[in-house]
């Protein structure tokens, strides 16, 4: 990278650093929620190769993309959706240096290159955002933690970018370990480091991008979200997260679709505390079955689902997966599945077979071994 910087920008780089996707093991739609989340890190991510401007300016050029963006880092509003489509990327790291710079932050030459699918629901925006993050606090000396880090580049998401997210994908990008899940808890802003070895049990959990790509900005994720804050509002409780009776909340709400988003949150949340559990107690195949009961709350209850991750999941079984669910904020993205590392060829071909009966572009299977976050490379 450090060479590809300097034929880009005719100068050397100050340093290069990799924030990786995620891949959330159970927990949806329950970060701005205030509830709690389980992802890991994956291999894949962002890089960055950085070095400082004093001209107040962000410069940033992908290795991925043809155009080069600059953009004052004392500027307005970045609204995306009002770049031309081959430069709306820029958006993250624009974003994040403006948010950033009321922390001490300056301008900077990024060059960018990424090895995750856009897209697919495996957190390419939050990678960029992350590796953006830890490049301008390192390069200006700025003492921000990690978690700190971690709202200020869901902040530039939200008001930057215009896309409502939760906290969970900065997070996992910003503070997952080598070999471990995350749980978040996303009000008290806890984590713990969770052991997550499928290997140890012989089991191996598929990544599988089904290519039905997805838009998060398209208003799909902020209705889900309005929805859940007003079931909230009704219930009279700060977050969906203080629900303890949930027979009686669905009793008092009178609209059939609100009740069907509190009954995923709800559960989605008991889901995560059981699957911390099931991982603690070395009970990994058990985890099959809080998957294929998150996949169908999603599916039924919060109506997110689309037909390559319905097919996926349900191929996955037929074949003797022990459970599987999409992931991310839904409409479009990936699946994981957990199998016994015996069926898994079993399990690839069985999904591979059903993407072929429907004429779908086929399914891309990606590695996942859980992953360390967010580093400085040199
Ligand atoms: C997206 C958002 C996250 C989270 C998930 C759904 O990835 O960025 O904050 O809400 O969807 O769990």
């Amino acid at each position: 990278m450090t060479e590809a910087f300097r034929a880009a920008f005719g100068r050397p780089a100050e340093g290069v650093w990799h924030a990786p996707g995620r891949v959330n093991l159970i927990g949806e739609h329950t970060d701005y929620n205030d509830g709690f989340v389980l992802p890991f890190a994956l291999s894949r991510g962002v890089s960055v190769a950085a070095a400082r401007r004093d001209d107040g300016v962000l410069e940033v050029r992908s290795l991925q993309a043809p155009a080069t963006v600059t953009a004052p880092v004392d500027g307005g509003t970045v609204v995306s959706e009002n770049w031309p489509s081959d430069r709306a990327w820029a958006a993250y790291p624009v974003g994040v240096a403006r948010v950033l710079r009321e922390h001490g932050t300056g301008g900077a030459s990024l060059l960018v290159d990424s090895d995750l699918p856009q897209g697919a629901g495996l957190s390419s925006s939050a990678a960029l955002e992350c590796a953006t993050a830890l490049a301008l606090r390192d390069l200006y000396g700025v003492e921000i933690d990690r978690p700190a880090l971690a709202r200020l580049a869901q902040r530039a998401e939200n008001e930057q970018v215009g896309m409502p997210c939760g906290l969970m994908d900065q997070s996992a990008s910003l503070l997952c370990t080598h070999g471990h899940a995350l749980m978040l808890d996303c009000r008290s802003e806890l984590s713990a480091q969770v052991p997550f070895d499928p290997a140890a049990s012989d089991m191996t959990l598929l990544v599988i991008n089904t290519r039905a790509s997805h838009t998060l900005t398209g208003g799909d994720y902020g209705r889900r979200r309005a929805e859940c804050e007003e079931a909230a509002a009704l219930l009279d409780v700060p977050a969906l997260r203080d629900v303890k009776d949930l027979a009686a909340a669905l009793g008092a709400l009178p609209d059939p679709v609100l009740r069907r988003r509190v009954q995923h949150v709800v559960t989605e949340n008991h889901r995560v505390e059981a699957a911390v559990g099931l991982l603690r107690a070395g009970a990994l195949p058990e985890l099959g079955a809080m998957l294929n009961a998150s996949h169908l709350s999603l599916r039924d209850q919060f109506e997110i689902s689309w037909p390559e991750a319905d097919a996926t999941v349900d191929a996955a079984l037929r074949a003797g997966a022990r459970g599987g669910r999409m992931v991310g904020g839904g409409f479009g993205g990936s699946v994981i599945v957990l199998t016994s590392t015996a069926r898994a060829q079993q399990v690839r071909d069985a999904i591979t077979a059903a993407y072929e009966k429907r004429s779908w572009t086929p399914p891309e299977f990606l590695e996942a071994p859980p992953s360390q976050g967010a580093h400085r490379v040199s």
